[in-house]
């Protein structure tokens, strides 16, 4: 069974000394990718810029932007799941600019966003032919978050999600509580070591998958 994977933030660079990014550790998606290798999966895992050591027994590929990541995630398809964990930037500067940049007193009008693509969407919106059988994606959210991260099930077109409430040390820190959301119910994980947590969806992933 093949897995890919996204983590960590994407950087967005606004000219060579500056960037747009996120506090994303990476460590929820390496501890899950990790745990499916540890399942037997041959895993791939396209990570943004983290601290971390590449994960035991994975093909880690490391990138910079969102635009990068969804380029490296085709690439690693075809796979029977992809796990979107990765917080990516959902704007990038329009036109980063090759010299550092001077704002003027006003600082206005210096930064011009556009969108980035939505990596879970488009992965979730491939063909029957390209797309894996199981497209899972992470919701954090730090208020009303469960039913945020219903909707983004619905949106997103991804036949899992996984809410995670981000507005305690979740973010960058060991430990995480999620609830998973499949089309059969909801079920929640008690706040756990990353890893632990881990262990659980890989559990159910391999499940799903009859792995
Ligand atoms: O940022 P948001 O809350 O929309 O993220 C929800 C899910 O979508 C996460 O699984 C995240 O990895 C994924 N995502 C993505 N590409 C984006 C934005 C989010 O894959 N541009």
């Amino acid at each position: 069974m093949r897995a890919v994977l996204t983590a960590g933030p994407t950087l967005e660079p606004i000219d060579p000394v500056r960037f747009l990014s996120n506090r994303s550790s990476g460590k929820q998606g390496y501890a899950l990718a990790e745990a499916l290798a540890a399942l037997g999966f041959d895993v791939t895992l396209v990570s943004g810029p983290t601290a971390l050591n590449d994960p035991p027994g994975v093909a880690t590929v490391r990138v910079e932007t969102a635009r990068e990541m969804l380029a490296a995630v085709e690439r690693a398809l075809p796979a029977d799941v992809f796990i979107a964990v990765a917080a990516v930037a959902d704007w990038r500067p329009a036109e980063p600019s090759a010299i550092k940049l001077k704002l003027d007193k006003s600082g206005h009008g210096a930064l011009k966003l556009t969108e980035n693509p939505d990596i879970l969407q488009t992965i979730a919106a491939l063909g029957p032919e390209a797309r894996p059988r199981l497209v899972i994606g992470f919701a954090a959210e730090t208020h009303d978050v469960l039913d945020h991260a219903r909707a983004k099930r619905v949106r997103k077109g991804c036949d899992w999600i996984i809410a995670n409430d981000v507005s305690g040390a979740a973010m960058g820190g060991a430990d995480n509580a999620v609830t998973l959301m499949t089309p059969e119910g909801e079920e929640s994980l008690a706040q756990a070591p990353k890893a632990e947590i881990a262990r659980a969806i890989a559990e159910r992933i391999a499940a799903a998958l009859g792995a």
